[in-house]
């Protein structure tokens, strides 16, 4: 064999190896030296529609056949919307002598011919077999909201769960509920600590988890109060949940009910936005949630209703809508169903946005994506003249150079732009763009500490800091760990299963200072914790 024909032997073997270990990479990928491991997607928020705002404490039977039936022929389903949440009025609060829920036979019939009236598994079944996810409700406190601060009923005691947390819960999932919207009005009424009292709900869905081999999905209610954007994130180790962090956009508007001339305002869905930005806290499938969406009810515009969309789909909120959807019309569906701003809010990073800069009410949001070198951009004028927005590709963390702009609601890509992109805005209105640029380096850093905590310390930042973590879980369960930045209060982070031993990352936004100072401490809060290898630091 000649030099030359041993040569290129060499380099076909090396090439058939190369080839062989590209396939067999698990799909989380394996990190060579010097590469940051990919991104694991995480859970993302809920999408869906919600019986109150629209039918308030009239909710029965045939509304939610009727409305799960419109999701489905809407195209809603289709695009992604999967739970259908029955709200306050299901329940009028009596139960029988060993406490378990009775509900008005009339209200909830019988939906196929075998079925029992009065038995809640009747709708969940229809729901179910449209494909879709159903949704329950109830108060951490003994006297919901039904009694506290009844909307269109007489008030209606004990509609709340306190004192039966275990059996409630095990009811809901064996009915087949797949996700649970815990209120507060009973426990703000009854002065309870919301920290205390949401852990006790998470460890007793836990146990009804795992009793019936159901998830049932955590929606926790309480409108802000105690900024549970510090406790709520994987409250008792769950490895998914949203919580509310401001009020009601809206009182529901009833179609022929009493209260028909309420009104939704673009003033209240920009305050619940507002209200919403916590993005330390959202991360790995914890999320703000800003309220259901309004879009689509009495008072809000073509444009209001592409704002709002814009807004919750940059902040990765849960789409929950609360119009009636036997109602819409095709142009405000187009807008609900719209593809591209879907995927920014179900990005696999799970990440919210952040404000980049703000020039007395001409704004720029960022949303970071999983697709490397990938941001939503949300331009948004406050003011009440039309002005020209500019974004500049180094506030977004990437590096100089051409970036491509699409904008989301036209689907149109706009082109190659160099180092930023501007564009008017009118009055009271947004902008919505991806931009697709390339991600500036970040900094790797390695764990100083490695015991029972994993620790990182003199972790430098300068401004709006991106934190991706390289791990190991080779387990078949999320692992949930607690991240405590400088000392501060922790947030809860959960680590999806990377398979096959491989590594993969999540990526966090953390409040860091702006020097080379920061200390980040990865706790277990108990049982098996994964292996963090590394720590890659970003700032923009
Ligand atoms: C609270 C919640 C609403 C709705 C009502 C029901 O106000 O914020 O979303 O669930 O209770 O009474």
């Amino acid at each position: 064999m000649s030099e030359r024909s041993g040569f290129l032997i060499t380099v076909l073997v090396a090439l058939a190896v190369l080839i062989v270990e590209l396939i067999s990479s698990p799909l989380s990928g394996r990190a060579e030296p010097g590469e940051v491991p990919n991104i694991m997607p995480v859970p993302r928020a809920p999408m869906g529609w919600n019986s109150w705002n629209s039918f308030s404490d009239t909710v029965d039977s045939q509304i939610v056949v009727r409305q799960a039936k419109a999701l489905v022929a809407s195209g809603m389903k289709a695009a992604g919307y999967q739970y259908v949440l029955i709200d306050e009025g299901w329940w009028l609060g009596h139960r029988d002598a060993q406490g378990n829920i009775i509900v008005d036979p009339k209200q909830w019939p019988a939906i196929e011919p075998r079925e029992k009236a009065g038995d809640m598994s009747n709708i969940v079944q229809y729901i179910h077999s449209l494909g879709l996810k159903a949704g329950i409700y109830t108060d951490v406190g003994e006297y919901g909201c039904g009694f506290t601060g009844p909307d269109i009923g007489p008030p209606i005691p004990h509609t709340g769960s306190l004192g039966h947390y275990e059996q409630d819960f095990l009811q809901f999932t064996k009915w087949g509920f797949d996700y649970v919207k815990v209120d507060w009005c009973g426990g703000d009424k009854a002065n309870l600590d919301p920290a205390v009292q949401y852990a006790e709900v998470a460890r007793s869905i836990a146990k009804a988890e795992a009793q019936t081999g159901r998830g049932l999905y955590l929606s926790i209610c309480n409108w802000g109060r105690q900024s549970p954007w510090t406790w709520a994130p994987g409250i008792g180790n769950v490895i998914a949940d949203i919580w509310r962090t401001s009020g009601d956009i809206v009182e529901p508007i009833v179609a022929g009910g009493p209260h028909v001339d309420r009104r939704v305002s673009l003033k209240n869905i920009l305050t619940n936005f507002d209200a919403g930005m916590h993005p330390f806290a959202e991360h790995t499938g914890y999320y703000n949630d800003l309220d259901m969406m309004v879009l689509g009810m009495p008072g809000s515009s073509e444009e209001d209703n592409r704002t709002h969309m814009s807004l919750w789909a940059i902040s990765g909120a849960p789409l929950i809508v609360g119009a009636d959807l036997t109602k819409l019309t095709a142009q405000e569906f187009s807008i609900l169903n719209n593809a591209d701003v879907i995927a920014v809010q179900h990005d696999a990073l799970g990440l919210q946005c952040v404000k980049v800069s703000d020039d007395a009410g001409l704004q720029v949001w960022a949303k970071p994506l999983a697709e490397t070198g990938r941001r939503a951009i949300v331009l948004l004028n406050r003011t009440d003249s039309a002005a020209p927005i500019s974004v500049f590709w180094n506030q977004l963390g990437l590096a100089a150079g051409r970036a491509k702009v699409r904008d989301v609601w036209a689907h149109k890509d706009l082109g190659l732009y160099v180092s930023s992109y501007k564009v008017t805005v009118p009055a009271h209105n947004v902008a919505m763009f991806v931009v697709y640029g390339a991600d500036a380096k970040p900094t790797e850093y390695k764990p100083t500490v490695h015991s029972h905590d994993t620790v990182f310390d003199r972790v430098a930042a300068s401004g709006t800091s991106f934190v991706r973590v390289a791990y190991k879980n080779t387990g078949l369960e999320s692992l949930v760990m607690e991240l405590r930045v400088n000392g501060a209060v922790p947030t809860r982070v959960s680590f999806p299963p990377t398979k096959s031993g491989g590594s993969a990352s999540i990526m966090i936004e953390a409040e860091l200072k702006t020097d080379k100072s920061n200390v980040l401490t990865f706790s277990p809060p108990c049982g098996r914790s994964p292996a963090i290898d590394s720590i890659y630091v970003s700032s923009w």
